[in-house]
């Protein structure tokens, strides 16, 4: 192990150093995340939080030689939260219940939105200045959860909150793919709306797969508004996807800190508060943003869509702006 000093001496010598923090770091998603962090070299501190076996998960972690130190934290020990979140820049959100079979995220909401809101108090009151990266499901009702005890707490900053949705233009980018006998890693494809079902658009009008039939393109859109349940079908109980999800909070992780770092056009999109359709009473809406030192630097227009898409957006609207609602009157009416 290395000493205190020889630690503060290394850690000093590497660019950028950055900590982060993992709420719920000992469950299925939380596990793979973190050692994915682990090996993000822009991460310096690691912090590890869950009810349980996030100390277990940490000293695994600690023997990769990594530049980072990891630290594992209980709510057992006096002011665990706290200290895994004290100065950290970033705080990732997996802790929560996953869906069975036949459940929809929404019926998540009774027990992860007071999960959530009450480690989105914690950060607000030991890191108000980190960026917070919701994976908590549903996700289109956990953010604004979490924007609502921030705004209570007087330290909003609509710059740095993210409703993880990298998980639906990762599937769009492979589904594509696997439809069009392209290469998966040279899609891209935008997905804008929410996180869940109806709320997930991927505009294929704007890939170079716009002459596809529409029985194929309708097939494509409904895989991937509808992945996460082929992956809670396959798990047949033992939970949702736990390591595509891993590899997409860890790519969205770097995205952010990569801004931080002041990299240039580091774009991805993500569920923010947003002004796209705010005159509609949607206060958040997934879309490409651009990642800066200060978080979102800019959010993107949706573009040109075609009829069908613009149907679907009608259709997400809609959906969303309950869910939104939902989640804000629960931290209201608490
Ligand atoms: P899991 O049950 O395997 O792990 C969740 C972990 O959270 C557990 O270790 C649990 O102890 C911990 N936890 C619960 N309450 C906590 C609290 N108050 N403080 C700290 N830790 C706490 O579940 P999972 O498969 O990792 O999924 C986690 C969440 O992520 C679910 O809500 C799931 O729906 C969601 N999810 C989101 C996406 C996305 O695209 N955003 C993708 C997959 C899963
Ligand atoms: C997903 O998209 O895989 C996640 O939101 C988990 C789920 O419940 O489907």
């Amino acid at each position: 192990m290395l000493s205190r000093v020889a630690k503060r001496a290394f850690s000093s010598t590497v660019a950028n150093p950055y900590k982060v923090t993992v709420l719920g770091a000992g469950g299925g998603i939380g596990q793979p995340l973190s050692l994915l962090l682990k090996l993000n070299h822009k991460v310096t501190d690691l912090r590890l939080y869950d009810l349980k076996g996030a100390k277990g998960v940490a000293t695994d972690l600690s023997h990769i030689p990594t530049n980072s130190v990891v630290k594992g934290f209980t709510p057992e020990e006096p002011d665990g939260l706290s200290n895994a979140l004290k100065g950290t820049d970033m705080v990732l959100i997996p802790a929560g219940v996953p869906r069975k079979p036949g459940m929809t995220r929404d019926d998540l909401f009774a027990i992860n939105a007071s999960i959530v809101r009450d480690l989105a108090a914690a950060a607000a009151e030991s890191a108000p200045n980190a960026a917070i990266l919701v994976i908590s499901n549903p996700v289109n009702s956990t953010v604004p959860i979490v924007a609502q005890v921030l705004k209570n707490k007087g330290v909003y900053n609509p710059k740095k909150l993210f409703g993880v949705t990298t998980l639906d233009s990762i599937r769009a980018a492979r589904f594509i793919s696997e439809v069009e006998n392209t290469d998966p890693t040279q899609e891209r494809v935008n997905v804008i709306g929410g996180h869940s079902g109806i709320t997930i658009i991927p505009l294929i009008s704007q890939t170079n797969h716009k002459l596809m039939s529409d029985d194929k393109r309708h097939e494509l859109i409904h895989r991937i508004q509808f992945g996460g349940d082929e992956v809670v079908k396959a798990k047949n109980g033992a939970g949702s996807a736990t390591l595509s999800m891993a590899h997409a909070g860890a790519k969205f992780a770097n995205a952010v800190l990569s801004g931080f770092k002041g990299e240039k056009d580091v774009i991805e999109p993500s569920f923010v508060d947003s002004p796209l359709f705010k005159s509609e009473g949607i206060e958040f809406f997934a879309s490409p943003v651009t990642l800066g030192p200060d978080g979102i630097e800019k959010i993107h227009p949706i573009g040109e869509l075609s009829s069908e898409e613009e149907e679907m957006l009608q259709k997400c609207k809609e959906t969303l702006k309950k869910n939104i609602e939902k989640g804000v009157s629960f931290v209201a009416s608490k």
